[in-house]
């Protein structure tokens, strides 16, 4: 079965791609834009693969998306590709109705025209999976959780974005019967993450003795779930999940931010015995909060578990000492990055 992944050289989606090829033998074409969070080098242990092919094409471009369904005959849509940074959406934010919005509808519609002409049974079997963020639901005071019914509410222009996304790709189940499954998941982790994000932020300003941005006062709460994680969870939803219905995927990992940053700190202090910049706590500096900065995020990932048998392998503190290493040990990843990335402050709104 070939599966057609949007996104596929980001965080998220090379992890799919590397789960797809890499553990599951299956045939995958990646379409990417490859805009500045999008990189092969994210793919290059399946890459030699045959059974991986890519395309460098934009979600929002009509005719070139056609082309990739009319090329490769998928069997299914894992649809990942976005604008992802909540800062970059504040100083940005038409980029993010582009390809969230626009591109998503561009995807379903394109997809929706390829499915009519499948056969019945391909068309019974084919799958388009629109993977979103627990963003939508917007912020959690300090009790409760995100379920499959919250309400919409969201704070940011990303989450707007995707909100906006994830509304079209029901539409286009429950008008037009196009075999949509959506996913809602919580902050992931792990390696290949672009360095605007938090934690390899913190990993990275750390290594060079750079302050450590904390915003606020550090005590909002994320529910981290390892990004390995998430490529099986959504394989499971792509491949178990019911056509119309939603999946929230969390990790049970609630933790505050300064937490976070501790930890990392403290991985640090263990891993970089010599260096000047011990005890890498000191570098904290609690900055301007994120305008809007939703509180807490926390999901309840139990009809996940329940319907379709899955849970979170990876235990938080564990994953997060092997992802501190992963970026010490893979510096001709993220050097090449830091030529065209200052990790400067975003999302202040003055851009
Ligand atoms: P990312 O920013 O790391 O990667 C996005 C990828 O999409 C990049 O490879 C980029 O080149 C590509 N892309 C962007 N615009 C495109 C366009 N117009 N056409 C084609 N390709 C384009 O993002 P990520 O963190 O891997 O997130 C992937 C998906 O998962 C997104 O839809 C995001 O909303 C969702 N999500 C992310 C998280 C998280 O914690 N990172 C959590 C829940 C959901
Ligand atoms: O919840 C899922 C979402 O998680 C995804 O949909 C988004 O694509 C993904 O980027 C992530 O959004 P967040 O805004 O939660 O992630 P970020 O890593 O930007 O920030 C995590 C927390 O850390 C948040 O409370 C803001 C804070 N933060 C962030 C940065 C970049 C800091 O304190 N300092 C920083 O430098």
């Amino acid at each position: 079965m070939k599966i057609l992944v949007t996104g596929g050289a980001g965080f998220i989606g090379s992890a799919v791609v590397r789960h797809l090829v890499g553990d599951l033998g299956m045939s995958v074409v990646n379409l990417d834009k490859l805009t500045y969070a999008g990189g092969l080098e994210s793919v290059a242990a399946v890459s030699d693969s045959d059974a991986l092919a890519f395309e460098q094409v934009d979600i929002s471009d009509r005719a070139a998306v056609e082309r990739v369904f009319a090329d490769h005959a998928p069997k299914a849509v894992m649809h990942l590709a976005a604008e992802s940074h909540v800062d970059r959406s504040i100083d940005c934010p038409s980029a993010f109705v582009e390809t969230n919005v626009n591109g998503t509808f561009t995807m379903l519609d394109t997809a929706l025209a390829y499915w009519r002409g499948l056969s019945f049974k391909a068309q019974k079997e084919f799958r388009f999976l629109h993977v979103s963020t627990d963003e939508v639901y917007g912020a959690l005071g300090g009790e409760g959780l995100f379920t499959e019914d919250s309400q919409y509410r969201p704070s940011s222009p990303y989450a707007a974005s995707k909100a906006a996304a994830d509304h079209f790709a029901r539409a286009w189940h429950h008008t037009y019967g196009l075999p949509v499954v959506v996913t809602n998941c919580s902050n992931n982790y792990g390696p290949y993450q672009f360095p605007e994000k938090m934690i390899p932020t913190m990993v990275l300003a750390a290594i060079a003795g750079d302050r450590l941005p904390v915003y606020g006062d550090g005590s909002n709460v994320r529910d981290w779930l390892h990004v390995e994680d998430h490529a099986e969870a959504l394989y499971t939803v792509l491949t178990k999940g019911r056509p119309g219905e939603v999946y929230n995927i969390g990790g049970d990992n609630e933790r505050r931010n300064l937490e976070v940053v501790e930890a990392i700190c403290a991985e640090l202090d263990q891993l970089l015995l010599n260096s000047k910049n011990k005890p890498h706590r000191n570098l904290i500096e609690f900055v301007t909060d994120r305008p809007g900065h939703d509180f807490r995020y926390a999901i309840d990932g139990s009809k996940l578990e329940r319907e379709l048998g899955w849970s979170a392998k990876w235990k938080f503190e564990k994953g997060l000492a092997e992802t501190v290493r992963w970026y010490l040990e893979n510096r001709d990843w993220w050097e090449p990055i830091q030529k065209i990335y200052s990790r400067g402050r975003q999302g202040l709104g003055n851009a």
